[in-house]
């Protein structure tokens, strides 16, 4: 009987250090995802993903999310457009990591590409979105306005352009979560 105890004990103890491990190895792929890419990985909620994917141009063209966290986004995006190449680009390990995790899951039109978006050419999307920070969007800008032609729109989630005004602002809430969404058509 106390053996018995002993060994439950002792898997209990187990358990809870494998927990705290990969609790602090998480913390720390987040904070590294931080520092490399000046954005912490946040997903959007469902809600916002089905108004997005709702945005779509048209049904398909290329479809590029700029920080695809662990993929979401392109999922649904490919899912709901069989016709159109949806892909992301992310940069942070864990959302990589998250995002290799699950890649069998996922439509043969979504594609990732493990790299900055500052260095990817976007003069092929048709459908651009992106969930940053202000100081990010607005770096970004003139890349945006060089690259994307024109019939792109683009849905920039919380975090408007500094010169662009949006063509459309649409607040999103669900209980006591809000988002805005800024649709630029380029
Ligand atoms: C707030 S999260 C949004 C994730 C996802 N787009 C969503 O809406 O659920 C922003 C993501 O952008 C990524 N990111 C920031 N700068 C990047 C860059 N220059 N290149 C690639 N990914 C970047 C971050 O690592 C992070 O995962």
């Amino acid at each position: 009987m106390e053996t018995a105890i002993m060994l439950l004990a002792i898997f209990f103890l187990l358990v809870l250090i494998a927990g705290m491990l990969l609790f602090a190895a998480t913390a720390f792929l987040d904070l590294v995802g931080y520092l490399v890419a000046d954005v912490p990985f946040i997903p959007i909620p469902r809600y916002v993903v089905e108004k997005v994917v709702a945005l779509a141009p048209k049904k398909d063209g290329v479809f590029y999310d700029l920080g695809s966290g662990e993929g979401r986004m392109v999922t649904a995006v490919a899912r709901a457009y069989p016709r159109m190449r949806a892909i992301g680009i992310e940069k942070a390990p864990l959302p990589v990591l998250l995002t290799r995790f699950s890649s069998k899951k996922r439509p043969p039109n979504a594609k990732f590409l493990f790299k900055d978006f500052n260095n990817v050419n976007l003069s092929d999307a048709s459908f651009v979105y992106m969930y940053l920070l202000t100081k990010v969007s607005y770096r970004l800008e003139p890349k945006l306005t060089a690259e994307l032609k024109p019939g792109t729109r683009l849905v920039s989630c919380d975090f408007p352009l500094k010169v662009r005004q949006p063509d459309q602002t649409i607040p999103l809430s669900r209980g006591n979560n809000k988002h805005t969404l800024y649709v630029y058509d380029f």
